[in-house]
């Protein structure tokens, strides 16, 4: 096992009727931004219970925050925060308005230009605390410190991680789900099997339980996810789903293990260009990454397809192959598609795709360094 530091800071209320507990985890002195996205929470009573919760509070609201939130958008909002001298922003929402609310609470105090957050690293000295309701179960982002924002202008999808900007508190009410549309469901699915898949599938290093801990998220996805869609959907399948993606990215199975990342970082560049949702473009390029890097991962996906799959190949190369097959399957199962093909896109999206890597210093990815980007292309001509 790697050496690792690990703490996650953020208390998390879990399960019905928790979205009253906002009232008790933001001081009553504070000025309160509430941020939410295109308005799906005035649909399925989610703002109607923050509202109520925060009646004794001094709210003010920010609404309208797309899905792969923009810094267009997000510097309106942070315009917001400053005019008004708010002390605690409530994100109310999936991980698009976690994302702008941890960028905003950054960009407040920043002196100088805030896309620097994104593109240079620069320093956050200071940010907003904030919580969240969250409303999609998928990214992780309601209990990490990570945060993706996309620049409209020059198409850049970039990220952050930074301590000041780990939520204070997490509400998850498993019942905000039910108002999801299936899409949706099945991102969340996707994009949570494959936060595992980048911390888990990489190379061996004795790391006993974190192997199977991600090996206990998967198998949760794949025996839980397809139930979304049947009669076989209750309370507890959307309470399975929803911990397995906030566990899947909380900092946990990732502590003492290195990592890929390789699929996310390619997968960003897809959204950024052809704005496909986050969870199809990783259902598209991982089976590629895993072909590819099939020899450097060996070890890990002979184990990830005899502990997750059962899959007793013949050799080791048929194994593989299956192990492969499977995962690509699942996403199918999933409703979503994996080839570029299936999104009306085709051998046009290479170039620029391996013309925003190259410009985004994405030239050395995965967890060898060993993604070049003529590997990059090879990923990208396999998932057409
Ligand atoms: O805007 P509203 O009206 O709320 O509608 C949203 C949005 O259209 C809707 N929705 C959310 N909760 C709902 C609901 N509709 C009905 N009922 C509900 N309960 O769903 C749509 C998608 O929401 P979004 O927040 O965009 O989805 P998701 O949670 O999948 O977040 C995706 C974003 O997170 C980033 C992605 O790149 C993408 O920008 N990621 C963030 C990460 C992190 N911070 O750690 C890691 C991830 O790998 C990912 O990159
Ligand atoms: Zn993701």
């Amino acid at each position: 096992m790697l050496n690792f530091t690990f703490s996650n800071t953020t208390l998390i209320h879990f399960g019905h009727d928790q979205i009253a507990k906002v009232s008790s985890e933001i001081p009553l002195s504070a000025k309160v931004l509430i941020a939410y996205g295109g308005g799906s929470i005035k649909n399925n009573g989610v703002y109607d219970q923050v509202i109520s919760a925060l009646e004794k509070h001094n709210t003010i609201e920010f609404s309208g925050i797309e899905a792969n939130p923009t810094y267009e958008t997000t510097m309106q909002a942070v315009e917001l925060v400053k005019k008004n001298d708010v002390d605690f922003i409530l994100a109310v929402g999936g991980g698009s308005v976690a994302d702008a609310c941890k960028f905003i609470a950054a960009a407040v105090y920043f002196e100088g230009e805030p896309w620097d957050i994104l593109s240079k690293g620069a320093e956050i000295k200071k940010a907003v605390p904030l919580g969240i309701v969250l409303t999609l179960p998928a990214t992780g982002s309601e209990s990490n410190c990570g945060s993706v924002i996309t620049k409209k202008a020059s198409k850049d999808k970039l990220s952050f991680q930074n301590k000041k900007v780990q939520p204070v508190f997490a509400i998850l009410d498993p019942n905000v789900m039910n108002s999801l549309p299936t899409r949706q469901l099945a991102n969340g699915v996707v994009d949570a099997f494959v936060h595992t898949i980048e911390q888990y599938l990489t190379y061996d290093v004795n790391a006993k339980i974190q192997d199977r801990f991600a090996e206990g998220i998967l198998q949760t996805l794949i025996e839980e996810g397809p139930k979304l869609f049947t009669d076989e959907r209750d309370n507890d399948v959307n309470a399975n789903v929803m911990w397995s993606a906030t566990q899947a990215l909380n900092g946990l199975i990732g502590a003492g293990v290195p990592h890929d990342w390789a699929t996310h970082m390619i997968a960003h560049e897809i959204t950024a260009l052809y704005h496909l949702d986050h969870a199809q473009t990783l259902a598209i390029v991982l089976p590629r990454v895993m072909w590819e890097m099939r020899e450097s991962k060996h070890h890990k996906i002979l184990q990830y397809a005899q502990r997750v799959w059962k899959i007793i190949g013949k050799n080791d190369e048929q194994t593989i192959k299956l192990a492969i097959e499977k995962t690509e399957q699942f996403f199918n199962d999933m409703q979503i598609k994996t080839r570029f093909s299936d999104y009306q896109l085709g051998e046009e999206v290479v170039g620029p795709l391996i013309d925003q890597l190259t410009r985004h210093d994405m030239t050395m990815l995965g967890e060898k360094q060993l993604i070049t980007i003529d590997r990059s292309r090879t990923i990208l001509q396999a998932s057409l």
